[in-house]
């Protein structure tokens, strides 16, 4: 993707966003449009947003596709660092960040979520100096061996605004001495709500507008097949704990659609793993096919984190492929079985019956997450 330049004239208050991986893009467009939002009120200190895309995801689908269909701006830079050991790719997302981050005066820098790119924004920010601010922060899955929960709790722990999407959330961050009273470094926490329930709310129209095709174009109809997605690490690099869960996946008792990632299909080929049975393997999704095909899916397997949400706030049973979750509420609530890894456990999960509704429950916010966050940014201003 090209980087574009986006200066703003006057502008007398700095926000970087460092982003790099698919979900990321997902969090940001809805922060991208309360951005906007707030430049057009008069009388507002005008923010200039700049955009760091670190080029953790790269593949059309993935990356760029995500900008398009959520009107997020070109980012300003993009690092390209691409697909490596996490310390090589870590490494390389913080040298190409640096002369960017140094070079300006920069009131926050925001990182998302709980990738690598993530870590690395936190990391870098806080060498420099920069004030930190992290979005979806307090998540725990309570697995530290999971990268994810590392990068979340280190960029935690280094951000001085903590932007939390549930109560749970904010406890857990007070439990570890973050923001409660006794913090000696004042850290800010504050519930605004999970904004990928903005982004599912502000898109929502244009997933119907493309349910038809989609669901043509895989030759499936409404509540008549199973969603599947499986990328994390804890799955993939083991090829037999990943053969176990397609073969229960292949052999449930309606078709399979089954995104594949780009993760996931190397080790599928490397392993030598096919997929058959019931199994209909395609490229990844759009995000709006992706809302399309979840919304009428009769069931969600899943061991991503979004995923998991995303089935929740559209009343979809869904059916995680793990052991633990950092979305508790969603099983408190009964919308989610977390099946774990084993065949038998997984077949089970699928064939119970989950209820379709939340129980009335709603521990993510009202879908004004993005408004909260720009909200408490401006407030919190050195
Ligand atoms: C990353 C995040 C994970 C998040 C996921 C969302 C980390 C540690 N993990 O996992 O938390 O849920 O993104 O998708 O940051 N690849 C491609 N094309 C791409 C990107 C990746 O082919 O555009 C392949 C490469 O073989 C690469 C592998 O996928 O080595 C893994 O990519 P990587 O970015 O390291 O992690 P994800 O599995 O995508």
């Amino acid at each position: 993707m090209e980087a574009t330049e986006h200066r703003m004239n006057g502008a007398s208050t700095v926000w970087v966003s460092v982003v790099g991986a698919r979900p990321q893009f997902v969090k940001l467009a809805p922060v991208c449009r309360a951005i906007e939002a707030h430049n057009q009120r008069a009388g507002c200190e005008r923010i200039e947003h700049r955009i760091i895309h670190t080029g953790q995801h790269y593949d059309r689908n993935i990356a760029e596709l995500l900008f398009v269909q959520m009107a997020i701006p070109g980012p300003n830079h993009n690092l390209a660092v691409g697909s490596g050991s996490h310390g090589t790719q870590i490494a390389r997302m913080m040298a190409r960040m640096e002369p960017i981050l140094a070079a300006k005066k920069i009131d926050w820098v925001i990182v998302y979520g709980d990738t690598n790119s993530t870590l690395a924004g936190a990391l870098l920010a806080s060498r420099l100096k920069l004030p930190l601010a992290h979005v979806e922060a307090g998540c725990r899955s309570q697995d530290l061996e999971m990268p994810e929960e590392q990068n979340r709790i280190v960029a935690d722990h280094l951000s001085q605004l903590l932007l939390a999407p549930s109560q749970a959330a904010v406890e857990n961050l007070h439990r570890e001495g973050i923001g409660n009273e006794g913090d000696p470094r004042k850290r800010r926490v504050a519930m605004v709500g999970d904004v990928m329930y903005d982004a599912l709310l502000q898109n929502m129209r244009l997933a119907e507008e493309c349910e038809g095709e989609t669901l043509r174009q895989y030759n499936l109809e409404k509540g008549g097949y199973y969603l599947l997605t499986l990328h994390r690490a804890e799955n993939t690099d083991n090829p037999e704990r990943l053969g176990t869960i397609l073969q229960a996946a292949s052999s449930l008792d309606m078709p399979v659609l089954f995104p594949v990632h780009p993760r996931t299909k190397q080790i599928l080929a490397g392993a030598g793993i096919s997929l058959n049975g019931r199994l209909r393997p395609v490229t990844p999704l759009g995000y709006l096919e992706m809302l399309a095909m979840e919304r009428y899916a009769r069931k969600i397997l899943t061991d991503s984190g979004g995923v998991q949400k995303e089935a929740f706030y559209l009343g979809v049973p869904c059916v995680t492929l793990r052991s633990r979750t950092e979305w508790p509420e969603t099983v408190e609530a009964g919308a989610n079985r977390i099946a774990g890894v084993s065949a038998v456990a997984i077949v089970d999960a699928v064939q119970e019956k989950i209820p379709s509704d939340r129980c009335g429950t709603q521990p993510y916010g009202d879908g004004k997450a993005a408004e909260k966050i720009v909200s408490e940014l401006c407030q919190s201003r050195r």
